[in-house]
């Protein structure tokens, strides 16, 4: 898909779902900036830069800190004056059972998974408003859609994710800014690798195409809504999970 000087934004693109959507703009022609929490992010932003090509700028912080993302925002406004896409993808699970989990861990992934969103997204829109252009995707789960044991947390934060792409859908539509969510099932990154075996075993089961999806199979929805392929589309979370959630 052609990206050519589009200038993005993509969360927790240090690995997994979030370098392969940064992967995906830069093979596009994009300008990009990338983030995470670990200084790796550097190394991935100077590898993408030189395999496509393309401006790769790395910002180090938490995204779920208020003034990491202004300061992440004056960043933006600094380097390239202007933001078209955002892809809110940073996200951690601290799953256990509801009656053990701590509030603490809770908390955490409520506010890296969710309040990280609005936090961004607010800042996002007030910069595409100026524009009058602007494409928002935020990175949801099935998880969010049906819930899961021992992720009441995660769950919380993805249908919130889902709450949110909906409301500010409404309030940025006549701006010509979308915003849509991406619903993965299981994929195969660096989060699932921590699943045991038998746990990974009963997913495939449930999955209709038998196998787990690619971090590239979300980039390619994520690209969908990123460009003006979708125009027309707002509010709305594209499930992308090989029919897990029809069985
Ligand atoms: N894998 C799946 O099956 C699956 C299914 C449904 C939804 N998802 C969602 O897809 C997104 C990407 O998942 P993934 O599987 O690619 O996970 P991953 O491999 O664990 O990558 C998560 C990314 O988020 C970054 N990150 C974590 N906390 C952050 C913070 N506070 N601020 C900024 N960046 C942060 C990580 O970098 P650092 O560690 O360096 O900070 C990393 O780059 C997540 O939102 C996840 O919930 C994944």
């Amino acid at each position: 898909m052609n990206f050519k000087d589009k200038i993005a934004l993509v969360t927790g693109a240090s690995r997994g779902i979030g370098r392969a959507i940064a992967e995906t703009f830069a093979a596009g022609g994009a300008k990009l900036i990338i983030t995470a929490t670990s200084n790796a992010i550097e190394t991935v932003a100077k590898e993408i830069g030189s395999q496509f090509g393309v401006e790769v700028i790395s910002f180090y912080g938490d995204i779920s800190d208020e003034n990491v993302v202004k300061s992440l925002f004056k960043t933006i406004a600094e380097k390239f004056g202007r933001l078209d896409i955002c892809v809110n993808n940073a996200g951690i699970t601290k799953d256990g059972l509801s009656m053990r989990m701590s509030a603490d861990d809770f908390d955490a992934v409520i506010n890296v998974n969710l309040r990280s969103v609005f936090l961004v997204s607010k800042e996002a829109a007030l910069m595409m408003m100026k524009e009058k252009y602007g494409k928002i995707v935020n990175m949801s789960s099935i998880v969010g859609v049906r819930g899961n044991a021992g992720q009441a947390n995660y769950a919380a934060s993805k249908a919130g994710i889902i709450g949110i792409t909906k409301s500010m859908a409404v309030e940025l539509a006549k701006r010509n800014i979308t915003i849509n969510a991406i619903a993965p099932g299981f994929i195969d990154t660096d989060m699932t690798k921590a699943i045991s075996d038998k746990a990974k075993e009963e997913f495939m089961k449930l999955i209709p195409m038998e196998r787990a999806g690619s971090a590239q199979d979300i980039a390619n929805a994520v690209a969908f809504f990123a460009s003006d392929m979708s125009k027309y589309i707002t509010g709305q979370t594209l499930v992308v999970d090989g029919g897990l959630l029809l069985k």
